[in-house]
């Protein structure tokens, strides 16, 4: 009975969605536990793309269990459209098949509001978030203010969360010049939406504390990436929850024993949305080559992904803060063709050499890095389903990775269809 964890291991939209999809024939319940619908996991399936925010990516397999677990942030009407979406692609979602933590805080449209308008002032370096009031809802959780998806339930409440949060949200939009917010109209809305999101909530600790118990196998899906953990991401350029594996049990309620593998998410070159230090950024012909042939724009805000070579140090720091078992090493595809590639072996910091990132933001913008460089392949890896289908020096370069990261591959990803993956380790097995 093996409980595995899935984050991503460097600045997101590793393939976490399809590693979720495959995994998720083998679980029988799928959690989120972080992030919200800054998330964009685009699954394929026999052609037809799904693109996942703040679902769990289990939800398109029929029988299993999809949570969304306490330490996300959910917008509820967001959420309500989500769930048509897929519908009319066919996916059955029913209180049977989600289930949504009743403590789990809420994103309202003034979170949204204040994350545009602090990205927008110029005074302050832009973090290029998402827009979709992830931090301002988090900070709301932590300032004890939040509205929590139990307190949809009772109108007394309600006003009294609502209240709560219009003290401080009133007072910090006269400083930004926003309008004080429309109290009635927030409570209408939020009355109106309470019903649609009341039928999935549960007590999500208990259902998955029973579902264990049975010998049930849980899938955590985590959302973005270790380099954006707000702890030991490329901090203040991050987003505002722990991403790391640990926070896979503070996330749901379920005890840290209770995991069994850590699976890392790795995309086989290095990509980056949004601002923040990047050291192997490439503004060449082979960074465009990346981000053409990997198709790199966001899942979720369309913007086009900064592209750059394979980072190890960075990878090797992100398995350690997660306790990575192994890793999904993902696109492996897009390297094909390349005639050499390189790896970033350590930095180079006013004539010193470091074999981490330093965690001083100025340090981070001007550390150089330190390449190793490997023969490319001319045959396709596309598609790909054994290691016999790989050429030479494409297996040399995996070997090489898992070196230098100190982590082996538990599984290769080689198309973005669902099938296309070479199984290595079986993260569930026993
Ligand atoms: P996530 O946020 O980690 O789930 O990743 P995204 O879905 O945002 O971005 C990953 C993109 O790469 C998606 O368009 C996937 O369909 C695609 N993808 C995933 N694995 C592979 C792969 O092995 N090869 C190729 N070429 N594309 C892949
Ligand atoms: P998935 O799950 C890539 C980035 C944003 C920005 C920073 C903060 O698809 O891998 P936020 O809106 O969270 O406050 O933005 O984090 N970011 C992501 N980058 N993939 C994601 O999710 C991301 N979610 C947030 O671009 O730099
Ligand atoms: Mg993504």
């Amino acid at each position: 009975m093996a409980n595995v964890v899935v984050v991503g291991a460097q600045w997101g939209d590793e393939g976490k969605g399809k590693i979720v999809d495959w995994l998720s024939e083998r679980a029988d319940v799928i959690a989120r536990f972080q992030g919200g619908h800054n998330a964009g996991h685009t699954l394929v399936i026999d052609g037809q793309v799904y693109k996942l925010h703040a679902l769990p990516s289990g939800v398109v397999r029929a029988g299993k269990l999809s949570v969304i677990g306490n330490g996300v942030v959910l917008d509820p009407w967001h959420l309500v459209s989500e769930i048509e979406t897929l519908r009319a692609q066919g996916v059955t979602i029913t209180p049977d098949t989600l289930m949504i933590a009743e403590n789990t805080p809420l994103i309202l449209p003034i979170h949204g509001e204040l994350d545009r308008a602090r990205e927008a002032a110029v005074s302050v370096a832009k973090i290029g978030t998402t827009g979709r009031g992830i931090g301002p809802a988090y900070e709301d959780k932590v300032g004890r203010r939040a509205v929590r998806v139990a307190d949809l339930a009772d109108d007394a409440t309600l006003q009294a969360r609502v209240d709560r949060a219009l003290a401080h949200h009133d007072a910090l939009r006269r400083g930004l010049g926003l309008e004080p917010v429309d109290r009635a109209a927030l409570l209408d809305a939020l009355r109106a939406v309470a019903p649609k999101i009341l039928e999935y909530a549960a007590p999500v600790w208990k259902v998955l504390g029973e579902k264990r118990k049975a010998g049930r196998r849980i899938l955590f899906e985590g959302a973005q990436g270790a380099l954006l953990d707000i702890d030991f991401g490329t901090y203040p350029f991050v987003t505002s929850s722990n991403v790391i594996a640990g926070q896979a049990a503070t996330g749901t309620g379920i005890g840290p024993g209770s995991v069994d593998f850590v699976l890392g998410i790795v995309k086989a070159y290095t990509t980056r949305v949004g601002e923040g230090p990047f050291p192997t950024e490439l503004d060449d012909a082979d960074g465009r080559r990346l981000g053409e042939r990997g198709h790199e724009f966001g899942t979720t805000t369309g913007r086009q992904r900064r592209c750059g070579w394979f980072d190890a140090v960075l990878v090797r720091q992100t398995c350690a803060t997660s306790g990575v078992n192994g890793i999904a090493l993902t696109k492996l595809d897009v390297l094909d063709g390349f005639e050499r590639l390189r790896i970033c072996t350590g930095y180079e910091l006013e004539g010193k050499r470091l074999d981490h990132l330093p965690t001083a933001a100025d340090e981070q913008a001007r550390c150089t890095p330190v390449y190793e460089e490997m023969p490319g392949w001319a045959e396709s890896t596309e598609g790909a389903r054994s290691w016999a289908d790989l050429p030479a020096n494409a297996i040399k370069y995996v070997r090489r990775v898992e070196e230098l990261i100190d982590c082996p591959v538990a599984l290769l990803s080689t198309s973005p269809e669902r099938e296309d993956a070479i199984l290595v380790t079986d993260p569930f097995a026993d």
